[in-house]
């Protein structure tokens, strides 16, 4: 449904003012088959992921800032958790977290419960969240290696995938919505570079595999080439919709 259809319908359907049903709303209510009953407008956990090592030049930032702000003016009430991931880094993937990952709980030692803090509190974090929101800059076609260690962090068996008995692999993630805001000095979405573009791919397929499957990408192109970067944030935002 385009973006300007669904608004139209939530601002009809959330009005905080009974009344304004009334005459030629209920009209547009009818002709929109909507039911002119006024549901509850549930505030969301957001969790914000933050990967730009531009720090407060960044864009993605930027245009993650302004998809949960389009969030929090759909959802009131709505609560932020931010993960900067360069402000606070994870530790890459080591042997000691592996071990421990694969360890049955109850054998797990005080070192092995240690080396799970990381993923134990970024797995806490993705399950109480509502909707996330993910800032992806690309670095050298990929993401930053600092949003990579997150995913390895998140991405662990038992917790957020499992295998059954067959082999199949489950994912045990499910009911949240993603919200993508990728930057790039390039054009990735169309034309001779998109089978460069490591980073969308990428990310749906991962964030899939655990069960994040609601995927939304709000793209910030072409940074690179003159004349795009001073109207393409704003192109950008303008277009972000919050289903
Ligand atoms: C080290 C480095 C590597 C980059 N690699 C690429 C690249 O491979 N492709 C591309 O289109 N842009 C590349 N860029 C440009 C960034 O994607 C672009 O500046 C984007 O705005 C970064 O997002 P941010 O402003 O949130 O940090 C690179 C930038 C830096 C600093």
């Amino acid at each position: 449904m385009p973006c300007a259809v669904v608004k139209k319908i939530r601002r009809l359907s959330y009005s905080p003012n009974p009344d304004r049903h009334r005459g030629n709303n209920i009209k547009q209510h009818e002709k929109l088959c909507i039911n002119p009953i006024k549901p509850i407008i549930k505030m969301k956990q957001i969790l914000h992921i933050l990967s730009s090592a531009s720090g407060q030049a960044s864009v993605s930032i930027q245009l993650g800032n302004a998809i949960v702000e389009k969030i929090m003016q759909t959802y009131p009430g709505s609560v932020v958790k931010k993960r900067n991931l360069l402000e606070s880094e994870l530790p890459h993937l080591a042997e000691n977290h592996v071990i421990s990952f694969f360890t049955p709980p109850e054998n797990r030692t005080p070192q092995d419960l240690e080396a799970i803090i990381h993923s134990d509190e970024v797995i806490r974090e993705v399950k109480e969240a509502d909707i996330i929101v993910i800032g992806a800059p690309m670095y050298n076609f990929c993401i930053h290696s600092n949003l990579k260690a997150w995913i390895d962090h998140l991405v662990r068996v038992g917790l957020t995938f499992r295998y059954d008995d067959k082999g199949n692999q489950i994912a045990l993630i499910e009911g949240k919505k993603v919200y993508l805001a990728l930057t790039s000095g390039a054009v990735y979405s169309e034309g001779p570079m998109r089978p460069a573009d490591h980073v969308e791919p990428y990310l749906k397929t991962i964030l899939g595999f655990i069960g994040l499957t609601d995927i939304t990408s709000i793209r910030v192109e072409g940074l690179a080439i003159p004349g795009i970067k001073a109207t393409a944030l704003q192109k950008a935002i303008g277009s972000i919709c919050i289903s």
